[in-house]
């Protein structure tokens, strides 16, 4: 089995490079591709460097392919690798919308991998790290409606995000004026509340994001959702703020059980002690943080929550590498189509 990582220099190919070298995921060679920029340099994976290769305009020679290079070059691309034969987990929003990609989190819908008829979208951060701690909560009590408020690390942005954040820190500690480039406006002592493109109704694409896929990724469109995402400076975990009205009245006490035993969840959550999620907590983890469990004030039966989770894992590589591992497990990984 061939992989392929399209995107393996950017901030998610670092870390899908880091994921798969502790995956379980069975794999005989790995090929790294990224824009001519980068074309010759090399990366290291378990000991060995590897050559990045300038992403071809025709078919990539590999079973698997891991795209994390921005939606233009999915869009234009993805349709020829798959007629190449390959697989494409796709990491951008090119396709997460079309019916016939399955959006796929393995802990929530990992049956709909297996529906692909060569793309499966890796959905969108924000909503990756909130559907992991809500699905055991939908299941038990039935979400009517949700309100979400997001805290987006600069990751988000990709490695040029996370530079901007540092560099400019660095400015304007040294008495200099920060110049936004990646942002709307400077990110170092301030917080803008604007992802993405701003939509006809008010809301920013990321928002619209958070609505649509975990609508697709629970199979349920008439789940009402509303969400103001927030970019703010931090590096590289997203946290988010969340209040949930239920069809069946929910306890903190149940909530808390339920979630202690969901996949790809760690409750953190004793205030006493000063332990709720934070980014500090949460980044380089595979789990996504939940506490701060209470009984919603807005709604009866409702619960409020806080999570965080690392944006680059679970929100990106991480999910991308345990949808593949999914389709390893039940023996749906086609193996040589391309030789
Ligand atoms: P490169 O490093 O050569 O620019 P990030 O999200 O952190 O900005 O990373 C984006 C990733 O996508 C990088 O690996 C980048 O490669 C790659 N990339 C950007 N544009 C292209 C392109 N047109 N073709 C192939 N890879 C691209």
């Amino acid at each position: 089995m061939r992989l392929a990582i399209v995107g393996a220099t950017g901030a998610v190919g670092h870390e899908l490079l880091g994921v798969l070298e502790r995956s379980s995921l069975k794999f005989d060679e790995l090929l790294l591709y990224a824009s001519p920029r980068s074309a010759g340099s090399t990366l290291n994976f378990r000991g060995k460097e590897i050559t990045v290769q300038v992403t071809p305009d025709g078919p990539i020679p590999a079973d698997v392919i891991l795209a994390s290079a921005g939606g233009s070059v999915s869009t234009a691309l993805a349709p020829v690798w798959v007629a190449g034969g390959a697989l494409v987990i796709d990491n951008s929003s090119a396709f997460r919308y079309d019916d016939a990609v399955p959006l796929v989190i393995p802990e929530v819908n990992g049956s709909a991998a297996l529906n692909h008829q060569g793309i499966i979208a890796n959905p969108n951060c924000t909503t990756a790290i909130a559907a992991v701690a809500l699905w055991p909560l939908h299941q038990q009590f039935g979400i009517k409606r949700m309100i979400v408020s997001t805290y987006q690390a600069t990751s988000g942005a990709g490695a040029k995000g996370m530079e901007e954040l540092e560099t400019q820190t660095h400015m304007v500690l040294h008495g200099k004026e920060a110049q936004a480039s990646v942002f709307a406006h400077p990110i170092p002592f301030n917080l803008i509340p604007h992802i993405d493109a701003f939509q006809p109704n008010g809301y920013t694409k990321e928002e619209m994001k958070v609505v649509w896929e975990t609508r697709k990724i629970f199979g349920d469109p008439n789940l009402v959702i509303s969400c103001t995402a927030v970019r703010i400076p931090t590096m590289r975990a997203h946290s988010e703020a969340i209040t949930l009205e239920f069809e069946r009245p929910a306890t903190p006490e149940a909530a808390r059980a339920l979630l202690t035993q969901a996949p790809g969840v760690e409750v953190r959550d004793d205030p006493e002690a000063k332990l709720y999620p934070m980014p500090l907590t949460s980044s380089g983890k595979y789990d996504v943080e939940v506490g701060r469990i209470r009984a919603s004030l807005a709604f009866e039966g409702g619960l409020e929550l806080f999570v965080s989770g690392d944006q680059l894992l679970k929100g990106a590589a991480l999910n991308a590498v345990q949808i593949a591992e999914y389709l390893q497990q039940q023996g749906a990984l086609k193996v040589g189509a391309l030789r």
